[in-house]
């Protein structure tokens, strides 16, 4: 039987971050690097580092989700599907989503798992809208949660990766909408293979004799590697055109939005995307500030946050947009 389309929408965010913080001056102590440095090329003043033995990715998306099935009304028993956006999962295989589920006590769903790295959550939050537009699913968990600290490198040869990147889980409880004109109103996502290694942790590799060698430990082959500048000038042209994608489809100008929340990649990408979009500073969301990059779980980290503030109300449009890793890019426009 085929079902009316119906849009879906957020009921629900939430958000965690570990305790412990780790400012700029911290990481002097491990490399050469500056505050000013730091401060001026990413706009980052600290991040948040996970504590082994308490936070594991898992149980960080599952303290974002316990917040965001509050807010929407919800108990994890209700859920239909669990969808979870990682590119440091707790182990190579079974994926997050399952350890995810079993955090919540609940068991039967099914659960995904998504590797698209920064733009991770919005291609997540597409799918738990199919399958409620589609009729499929009432209520989807969405999240995305990150460890990045574990697998970076503090040392100078690092240096330029591992000061950007921090660690937190972020989470969107999606049920449907009552109404067509409110909710998700769209979703675009893209990728483009061709750049997969400009910002990429290639090994462990599964296509080597031996997935994991004591070379690569010491030449350092098992950190992620990322070409800035490449990833600078993709993201500055991507998160634009992505976001007039999401306002064009729904004949609506950068005038009409309320909020941009963009993925936390890069305090000077921010700035980029206000200026080319000619944006009031208020309207774009930043905390990077505090938290880094951290990857997919930074734009739902940055609408939790966003949402408790204040800045997202009743009848708002708000645009999601991300850049990534892949390269992957997306967005999402939504009539909050
Ligand atoms: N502290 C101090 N100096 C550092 C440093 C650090 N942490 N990391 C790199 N440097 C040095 C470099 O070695 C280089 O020195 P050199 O001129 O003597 O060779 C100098 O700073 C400039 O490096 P460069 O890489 O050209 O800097 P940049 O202005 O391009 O800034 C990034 C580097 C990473 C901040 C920038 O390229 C960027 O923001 N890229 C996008 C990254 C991003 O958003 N990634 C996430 C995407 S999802």
């Amino acid at each position: 039987m085929t079902k009316q389309l119906r849009n879906s929408r957020i009921a629900g965010l939430g958000h965690y971050v570990p305790e412990k913080v780790i400012k700029n001056a911290d990481l002097e102590k491990l490399m050469d690097t500056s505050d000013a440095w730091i401060v001026e090329r990413t706009g980052i003043h600290e991040r948040r580092y996970f504590e082994p033995g308490k936070d594991t990715t898992a149980n960080m998306a599952a303290n974002a989700a316990r917040v965001a099935l509050e807010r929407a009304g919800l108990e994890a028993k209700d859920l239909d599907m669990i969808v979870f956006a990682t590119l440091s999962p707790d182990y190579f295989f079974p994926g997050s989503g399952v350890l995810l589920q079993r955090e919540l006590g609940i068991s039967d769903i099914p659960c995904f798992d998504i590797r698209n790295q920064c733009s991770g959550f919005i291609y997540a939050l597409s799918l738990g809208d199919q399958y409620i537009k589609s009729g499929m699913c009432n209520n989807v968990l969405v999240v995305g949660s990150e460890i990045q600290s574990s697998g970076l490198e503090f040392n100078d040869r690092g240096r330029s990766v591992s000061v950007i990147f921090g660690d937190g889980a972020g989470a969107a409880v999606l049920t449907p909408s009552d109404s067509l004109e409110k909710g998700i109103l769209s979703t675009h996502l893209h990728a483009q293979g061709e750049f997969a290694e400009e910002l990429a942790a290639i090994n462990p590799s599964s296509n080597l004799e031996q997935r994991l060698t004591h070379e690569m430990i010491d030449d350092g082959s098992t950190y992620p590697y990322m070409n800035g500048s490449t990833v600078f000038k993709h993201a500055v042209t991507r998160f634009p055109e992505v976001i007039m994608e999401a306002l064009n489809q729904n004949n609506v100008t950068p005038e009409d939005l309320d909020l941009i929340v963009p993925h936390q990649a890069n305090l000077r990408i921010t700035q980029f995307i206000q200026q080319k979009m000619k944006l009031p500073e208020g309207k774009i969301f930043s905390n990077i500030q505090k938290y880094g990059n951290t990857t997919a779980a930074s734009v739902p980290i940055a609408f939790s946050e966003a949402f408790e503030e204040g800045r997202v109300k009743e009848g708002d449009l708000i645009c999601l947009a991300a850049f990534g890793s892949g390269f992957t890019w997306a967005s999402a426009l939504i009539r909050w």
